[in-house]
């Protein structure tokens, strides 16, 4: 390799540095967090294990889920251990993850540093939770609303005033909306073409973030939808016998998130005060699929959980056959889900902007 050539894991690195030392310096003296804490809504990409508590088939609270988590504990993580989004809010000098809002942690003083009222099979469009029987975004907010009468008996108006303002919001939705939804029910496809779907789902993340600021967020933090094509579960299943990524699933994903980011400039400018970031999880993603070695994985195609073509939630478990030995190799660790590895990249990734949000 040439000299003058800086190689992008060089970059990387060196950036990493410098958010390291931004992260030090901001915290150093005081040992305060970055922010008091952090509230979770969407899907299962940041759930903490809601649907736990929940008659629902979109479960992940049992092994080989978690098995590489803290004391090898299936939590309702659909991962083999962290999510991107424990990493970051370690990265942000929280002492805990936040509790699921349904979980029995969820009382007293862990409320301090927030909350996680995201579910698995939740999304923006109206009628993906309730075909899972899991919670909407509407009803996440409701909770959300709770949680606020709770956290003031415990700290006080003032002090609870403060955790609503100052802490990061982070939202992740439209995942499922897609693959769990509009591409496998006809009442949606053979009604509206997935563009135009894009734009009702558009519509409601316009709406779902007002009320949000509505309820005291100011710090809010949107995921984009990774490049759905690229799913293991995706190409078994709407690959049409390709091994590769289903390149229309991507296109729209991509419109998807263009609107996104759009939108979200719009809803800057409406609402006073607000700090929105997009938080692109599609290129490094699509990065990390496309040359995973790059990255220091071997196998993006096959995920590690049974079979590694379709297996997710329920048909993740300990009977599927052919379950990897060990994780770190792979992108994917279920049909849709990213393992550990990846994530602690797309936290990584995320970092620089998540940042923007507590400076
Ligand atoms: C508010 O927070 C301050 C500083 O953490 C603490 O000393 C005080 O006791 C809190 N107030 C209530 C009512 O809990
Ligand atoms: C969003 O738009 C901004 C400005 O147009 C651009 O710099 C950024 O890369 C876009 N982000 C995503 C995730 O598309
Ligand atoms: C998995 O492999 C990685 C890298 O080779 C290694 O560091 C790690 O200890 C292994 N984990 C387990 C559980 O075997």
């Amino acid at each position: 390799m040439a000299i003058n050539k800086t190689s992008p894991w060089r970059v990387h690195f060196l950036l990493l540095l410098l958010v390291g030392i931004i992260i030090l310096s901001t915290t150093k003296g005081n040992g305060q967090p970055l922010a008091p804490g952090v509230m979770v809504f969407g899907d299962s990409i940041v759930t903490v294990g809601n649907n736990n508590h929940l008659k629902t088939i979109v479960q992940s609270n049992f092994p080989p889920y978690g098995r590489d988590f803290i004391n090898q504990n299936p939590t309702g993580r659909f991962c083999n251990g962290k999510l991107a989004l424990d990493f970051t809010c370690e990265n942000l000098g929280l002492p805990e993850y936040p509790p699921g809002i349904l979980s029995k942690e969820a009382k007293g003083e862990n409320l301090l540093i927030g909350a996680n009222f995201a579910s698995g099979g939740s999304g923006y469009y109206k009628t993906t939770a309730r075909l899972y029987n899991t919670i909407p975004l509407r009803k996440q907010l409701r909770y959300f609303k709770k949680y606020q009468k709770k956290l003031v008996r415990v700290a006080g108006t003032s002090n609870a005033t403060s955790i609503i303002t100052g802490s990061v919001y982070l939202v992740s939705a439209g995942t499922s909306d897609f693959v769990q939804n509009y591409y496998v029910n006809p009442f949606l496809y053979k009604v509206y073409t997935p563009y135009e779907f894009s734009d009702i789902l558009i519509q409601a993340y316009y709406d779902f973030i007002q009320r949000l600021y509505r309820l005291g967020a100011r710090k809010i933090g949107v995921s984009t939808v990774p490049p759905i094509g690229c799913l293991p579960a995706s190409i078994t299943i709407f690959g049409k016998g390709c091994n590769g990524c289903v390149i229309k699933m991507n296109s729209v994903a991509e419109y998807f998130n263009r609107k996104l980011n759009a939108t979200s400039i719009i809803l800057k400018a409406k609402l006073s005060g607000l700090n929105l970031v997009v938080l692109d999880i599609y290129r490094p993603m699509y990065n990390m699929i496309q040359k995973p070695t790059d990255f220091g994985f071997f196998e993006a195609r096959k995920a590690c959980c049974g079979t590694g073509l379709v297996e997710a939630s329920f048909l993740c478990n300990e009977r599927s056959p052919g379950t990897c030995a060990n994780a770190t190799g792979y992108v994917f660790w279920d049909g849709f889900h990213p393992t550990e590895a990846a994530n602690k990249i797309l936290a990584d990734e995320l970092l620089i902007d998540g940042l923007s949000l507590v400076s």
